[in-house]
């Protein structure tokens, strides 16, 4: 049973002037219960009824029949609050499928763009907001029920590949790069732009090496696709430490072949303009700076393929939605993009979506080493492995597999701190405060987990169902928990319709704050049996929310730390 939408069905039997989906919307769960399971706002009908909000609420409560399963109905300051019968609701909630959401996707096909790396640059402390708000709200979209398609736009085209052939013919050799791998990219590439600033001749050099890739010389080539292959290495390498997964790699070289036939189709809907021997899309109209197609040479942009790749993805995967995951410096450059589609005459254009995410910074201030170079992915995950390696040497040094649990924890910190704020924000990262087991934090959450596993790990056999008596849960502290666990949902619909995990990221704190507030008030482990299979009954169910919602945060959730 369902017990918002029964209210809202009640309330829709005595309500005429406003829809029962827009009374179960408005529906609230009151922070305090003290102001009752469930809250209706009058505040919207008071326009079409003429009559003030408190009229209306104690109106409507006189003349609805209360249902057995509601306890008390009280009218205060225009609201009309419900109180359930608990014992009943907690019977409902914890015997029912309180993970169980409506699959509202229906197979709708979401593609999500994200950790759209470039080639030859490491990760560095900065993409994991990229990959991790991606990969959750991939999870997230599949929970829901939808077909989701993760996209990884590899950034491989561009004079900077030039570039760096130019770096690597220099000051390169095989065997460097063979054992350094993307490292050594990396450094050249570093080489190169200082050299660039005492001979800006290497520019030339650079985009001569880089015309040689486009017209598919072989040493250029080779050169490239080894490059590439570096880079997928070690891509592939971050994502199985992150168990992130990617559908495909569809990268911006892949679009070259596909550009002449986009150019005609553009200038055949005449949106194609010259300047100064560019060809651009005016977007006066939308008071945007205009969207560069080509460049006075007739190369293409960062622009131009990525109006290919949607024209693609349209047709090759029909999507519903197409989600672009990027830091917000390129806010406007989708702004262009989106809208030169439509201006196209493209009407799924409004179906593409960009999340603009803010930035990481350490607390110290930097994200660079002292001789410039940036502090990488795996760098900063070997650093909270470390870290948090130490921290279990102290708490539970006779723990197995101490290693595994300590990168599963010291990423858990990790990717939980970049995730409990809004994507937009920018997140100044402290060990100190991400590390804390007893905080708004991912190890918090993951220790709290760990706590139920083992309870349940005495005692998983013992528990059971005929000895549970639901109205023991009925105090204000155990029913909280309830509450909780059977509001989860309504987080992950809430992530999933702003794009934001973090609202599961704080329901797992609530959650696991009530519970710790439980385990201390309450033994749990105790010698009557009834007691003890229903308390460990409760556990069980907050074990299982943990478990998913940490896993649709894309973290780990070892049984014992
Ligand atoms: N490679 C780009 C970068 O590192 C991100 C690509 C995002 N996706 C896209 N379709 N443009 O900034």
């Amino acid at each position: 049973m369902n017990f918002k939408e029964n209210i809202a069905n009640l309330l829709a039997e005595n309500i005429k002037d406003i829809s029962y989906e827009e009374i179960l919307l408005s529906i609230e769960i009151p922070p305090d219960s003290s102001k009752g399971d469930f809250a209706f706002p009058c505040f919207r009908l008071s326009k079409a009824l003429k009559k003030a909000p408190n009229i209306i609420a104690t109106e409507l409560s006189q003349s609805m029949i209360k249902p057995d399963y509601i306890e008390k109905i009280e009218t205060v300051a225009g609201y009309l609050n419900f109180f359930v019968g608990r014992a009943n609701y907690v019977k409902n909630i914890l015997e029912g499928n309180y993970l169980d959401i409506t699959k509202t996707g229906n197979k709708q096909v979401i593609l999500i763009d994200y950790a759209s790396l470039n080639i030859a640059k490491p990760f560095h402390i900065g993409h994991i907001k990229n990959v991790v708000v991606g990969d959750s709200l991939y999870r997230i979209f599949k929970f829901l029920g939808y077909n989701c398609i993760g996209i990884n736009h590899l950034g491989d085209w561009g004079t900077q590949f030039g570039k760096l052939i130019v770096a690597y013919r220099k000051w390169g050799n095989k065997e460097e790069v063979e054992n350094k791998g993307i490292v050594e990219l990396l450094r050249l590439y570093i080489k190169f732009h200082d050299e660039a600033e005492k001979d800006p001749t290497l520019n030339d050099q650079g985009r001569e090496w880089f015309s040689k890739i486009e017209k598919g010389d072989k040493e250029a080539i080779d050169i490239w696709n080894w490059f590439k292959d570096i880079s997928l290495d070690y891509f592939n390498m971050l994502c199985d430490k992150l168990d992130i997964h990617m559908d495909y790699f569809i990268g911006e070289s892949f679009y070259m072949d596909k550009l002449s036939s986009l150019i005609d189709t553009l200038s055949s809907k005449g949106i194609l303009t010259e300047s100064e021997g560019a060809q651009i899309i005016s977007l006066d109209e939308y008071n945007l700076p205009p969207c560069l197609v080509l460049k006075k040479d007739g190369s293409s942009l960062y622009a131009t393929r990525d109006l290919a790749a949607a024209i693609y993805r349209k047709n090759e995967f029909n999507f519903d939605k197409c989600i672009y995951i990027t830091a917000s410096e390129q806010k406007l450059h989708f702004n262009q993009v989106f809208k030169s589609l439509e201006k196209a005459g493209y009407t799924w254009a409004n179906k593409l979506i960009h999340i603009a995410h803010g930035l990481v910074n350490l607390e110290s201030g930097k994200i660079s080493t002292r001789n410039g170079n940036i502090i990488t992915l795996e760098e900063w995950i070997d650093e909270a492995t470390e870290k948090t390696l130490k921290i279990i040497e102290e708490k539970n040094p006779a723990l197995s597999n101490k290693l595994k649990v300590a990168e599963q924890v010291g990423i858990g910190a990790i990717i939980f701190s970049n995730l409990f704020y809004n994507s937009g924000k920018d997140v100044t990262f402290s060990w100190e405060t991400a590390l804390r087991f007893d905080g708004e934090t991912g190890p918090y959450v993951q220790y709290t987990h760990s706590r139920c596993c083992s309870l349940m790990r005495k005692n998983e056999a013992d528990i059971d169902v005929s000895h549970v008596d639901f109205s023991l849960l009925i105090d204000d502290t155990s029913f909280e928990l309830v509450k909780l666990i059977s509001s989860f949902p309504d987080s992950i619909i809430s992530s999933a319709e702003k794009y934001e995990p973090m609202y599961i990221a704080r329901h797992l704190i609530e959650i696991c704050k009530a519970f710790n507030k439980f385990y201390n008030e309450y033994a749990i482990l105790v010698d009557d049996a009834k007691v003890k299979n229903t308390r460990l009954y409760l556990v069980n169910a907050v074990r299982n929310v943990l478990r998913e919602g940490l896993n649709l945060l894309c973290i780990k959730a070892p049984e014992e730390m």
